[in-house]
């Protein structure tokens, strides 16, 4: 039999990522796929050639088979429900980002999880990129001296349909989660503060608050800004966000698309008797090997934590720092103030 007996709900666009790197895994098999719409459900089996069982509720599907695994694939509204009946039945779960539509709800998700003694870990596919570990790298490693500001950019327009035009704050809560675990991650700390404004710009074909621009601190006067929006349209960044950390001696650019590099000050120059100092390009160092990325990369270093007992890179009790980010964004952009994290 099989290590992994995996069980897939939610069974939407994202999904088929999810099943293509489940059906290559030699230790894993899906057993059941679970969809409130039947056909959903089907059509992803038949697209994938599985004659495993269909299902629309999880604890049928869980009752009935000899599920370990659970990847939740479902939208954010449901996370919760899933997760919890997955724990119930002795189940680790993968669940897809961001873990629930509120911070209470993930708390409870998270003490869920602890409780159970399973491991709950959340996609974070942005942060499994060769770029961005060597992003991180040049950050780091001391090139640019130490850090004090981070900013990110993101500005793209899609048209998406469905869930995400109804959501209050679809950026914040479906796209930000993704650009504040990465900041997170290349700063290797925890925000302390932050101060948002949130709001639907001209043009936006969004119900909810498209676009926001936020200050998180960090401790050691480090200071992350974030200008975003999901209804710009043209010129568009890329989706991993465009990126500059300044140091003390440099800065390190990494755009989304292309190899990250960093100018700093020329070692021998006294810089405070040059205007502008001179400086020299370092290009990155990629240092990652060979490994997968994006999702499949995740996917990976989360079952190599299921396979070595240890909490993955994005276990639930990391990922709520990130969540606390969002959720400390909605709070300070609804009161109007500054929010401690
Ligand atoms: N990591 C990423 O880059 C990334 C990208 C896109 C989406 N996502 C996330 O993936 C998740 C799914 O997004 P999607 O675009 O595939 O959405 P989707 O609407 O295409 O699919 C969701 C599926 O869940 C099913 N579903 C809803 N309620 C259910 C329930 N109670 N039980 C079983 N099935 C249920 C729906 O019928 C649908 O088939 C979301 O959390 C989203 O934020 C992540």
């Amino acid at each position: 039999m099989h290590r992994f007996q995996i069980v897939i709900v939610g069974c939407g666009q994202m999904a088929n990522a999810w099943v293509n790197y489940a059906i290559a895994r030699p230790d894993a098999a899906i057993v059941a796929l679970v969809d409130i719409r039947r056909e959903s459900a089907q059509a992803m089996a038949d697209k994938h050639g599985l004659s495993c069982g269909i299902y629309t509720d999880l604890a049928s599907a869980l009752q009935e088979t000899t599920a370990n695994l659970v990847f939740d694939i479902t939208i954010p509204a449901v996370h919760r429900e899933v997760v919890l009946t997955a724990l119930s039945h002795s189940c680790d779960v993968l669940g897809e980002k961001p873990m629930a539509p509120s911070m209470e709800e993930a708390k409870l998700m998270v003490d869920a999880a602890v409780r159970s003694g399973r491991m709950y870990a959340v996609m974070q596919n942005r942060r499994f990129l060769q770029p961005i570990r060597a992003y991180k790298h040049i950050l780091e490693s001391g090139t640019i001296g130490k850090l004090g500001f981070l900013t990110a950019q993101f500005f793209v327009g899609p048209r998406f349909g469905g869930f995400r035009d109804a959501m209050d704050s679809p950026l914040l809560l479906d796209m930000a989660i993704h650009t504040f675990d990465q900041a997170r991650f290349l700063i290797g700390a925890d925000p302390v503060s932050v101060y948002c404004h949130e709001f639907n710009p001209a043009g936006s074909w969004y119900q909810g608050r498209a676009a926001a621009a936020c200050i998180f601190e960090f401790g050691d006067g480090i200071v992350f800004t974030f200008n975003g929006s999901w209804a710009a349209q043209g010129v568009p960044t890329s989706w991993d966000a465009e990126w500059r950390a300044i140091g003390s001696h440099g800065t390190a650019i990494w755009d989304g698309n292309h190899a990250p590099y960093a100018e700093v000050v020329v070692p021998e120059t006294d810089a405070a008797k040059s205007f502008i100092a001179p400086t020299k390009r370092t290009e990155a160092e990629f240092q990652w090997g060979d490994r997968q990325e994006r999702h499949d990369g995740c996917l990976d270093e989360m079952f190599a934590a299921l396979i070595e007992g240890r909490d993955a890179e994005t276990v639930c009790t990391d990922n709520i720092k990130s969540m606390a980010m969002v959720y400390g964004a909605l709070e300070s952009a609804r009161i109007g103030q500054k929010v401690q994290l």
